[in-house]
């Protein structure tokens, strides 16, 4: 019997939790709005299914039944998260997500009380974002308590998939986030650059506005905090272009169009393409009198990751470490769950 499933399991990412948690042993539900591809990817791993869509509360919480533990892979979540955790408070299933949407982190926080109440875990971003960077945050914390200013930044090798694609197009017009003495504020895309060392020499790097800037400060909370990520300067250029064709991007018929040419391309790196990828991290802590600490990771390719994190997660969870509320990565695991994974590397 499974008493826990992948809700999306048919998308690029759940397709790849699902094999990763197969070969750990584990016997997850496998579910999803469109039948044919659940159940056929059901058949492949030999595991159960079911299939329900989001849009109706009651169809939700009866898909839901019987399960301890919801991961939730079916993304945009900014359009999926909310029906699905509020099953998760309504039936008593712990919800795990692998978002790496700021808004979507931030209304989920906002259901803390409703979820002790529940007696309910809202764990989002059990991901490549936040489980490293939000591990890093937590480790440069551990080094300089007295941090009041952090940032993390990436540099990834491999491709995205399509619904990482599409969540990148839907965000593309509303410009950057940073946190700033403890609230988080708007600002331009690629607001700042600096030119960041992620182990392989300087690479300049944009602000982005990562799901970080909400989970590090719920982990450590450090009150100033920006996200990086290695850009070279036509990402740069198309940033800081966005910022002036915001209008544009965000209309339905440009929106149609990019989520059309995402449909058309591979759904996500091959297996060959994320076995040569790989994910390098950086953090900087600095505090009020001048101290600066720096940590850096070095792990695989960031899907692979996702679902190495993701099927750990939900083993910890499963066997028992849970707690009621709205929980990140290393607030439940500690700044040093990320070193669990395999090829996975810090250096301070
Ligand atoms: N934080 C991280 O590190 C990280 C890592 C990987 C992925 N992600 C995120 O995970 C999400 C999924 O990525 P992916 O690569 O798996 O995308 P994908 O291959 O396009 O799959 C998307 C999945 O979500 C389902 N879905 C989408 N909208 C839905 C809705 N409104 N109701 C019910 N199901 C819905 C799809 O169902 P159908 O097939 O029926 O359309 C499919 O199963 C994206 O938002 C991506 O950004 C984050």
């Amino acid at each position: 019997m499974s008493d826990w499933l992948i809700y999306g399991a048919n998308g690029y990412t759940g397709a790849l939790i699902a094999a990763e948690a197969v070969a750990r042993g584990l016997r997850p539900l496998l579910a999803g709005r469109t039948e044919p591809a659940v159940a056929e990817l059901a058949g492949r791993l030999g595991l159960p299914h079911r299939a329900f869509g989001l849009g109706d509360a009651a169809a939700v919480r009866a898909g839901l039944a019987g399960m301890k533990l919801v991961l939730h892979c079916a993304g945009p979540f900014a359009h999926t998260s909310r029906a699905v955790a509020d099953a998760c408070l309504a039936t008593g299933a712990h919800y795990l997500d692998v978002t790496g949407e700021t808004a979507v982190f931030e209304g989920l926080a906002a259901l803390d009380a409703a979820a002790r109440a529940a007696g309910v875990m809202l764990l989002p971003g059990v991901g490549f974002d936040v489980v490293p960077s939000d591990c890093l945050a937590a480790h440069l914390k551990r080094r300089l308590p007295a941090a009041t200013r952090l940032a993390l930044g990436f540099q990834a090798r491999g491709g995205f998939s399509r619904g990482t694609a599409t969540t990148m197009a839907e965000n593309l017009h509303k410009g950057g986030l940073v946190r700033r003495g403890g609230r988080l504020v708007r600002v331009p895309a690629c607001w700042r650059t600096r030119t960041i060392d992620f182990g392989r020499g300087p690479a300049v790097a944009m602000t982005i506005p990562w799901g970080d800037v909400s989970t590090a400060y719920h982990s450590t909370g450090i009150p100033n905090i920006e996200v990086y990520s290695a850009a070279p300067w036509p990402q740069r250029l198309l940033a800081r272009l966005s910022r002036r064709l915001g209008w544009l991007l965000g209309s339905a018929p440009v929106q149609r169009w990019l989520k059309r040419r995402i449909r058309l391309g591979p759904p996500g790196p091959t297996d060959e393409e994320r076995a040569r990828g790989g994910t390098l991290l950086w953090g900087e802590a600095r505090d009020e009198v001048g101290r600066r600490f720096l940590s850096r990771l070095r792990g695989p390719e960031g899907y692979t990751l996702t679902a190495q994190a993701a099927v750990r997660v939900v083993e910890r969870v499963l066997a028992g470490r849970c707690v009621s509320g709205f929980q990140t990565p290393s607030r439940l695991l500690g700044p040093d769950f990320v070193l669990e994974l395999p090829g996975v590397t810090r250096l301070d």
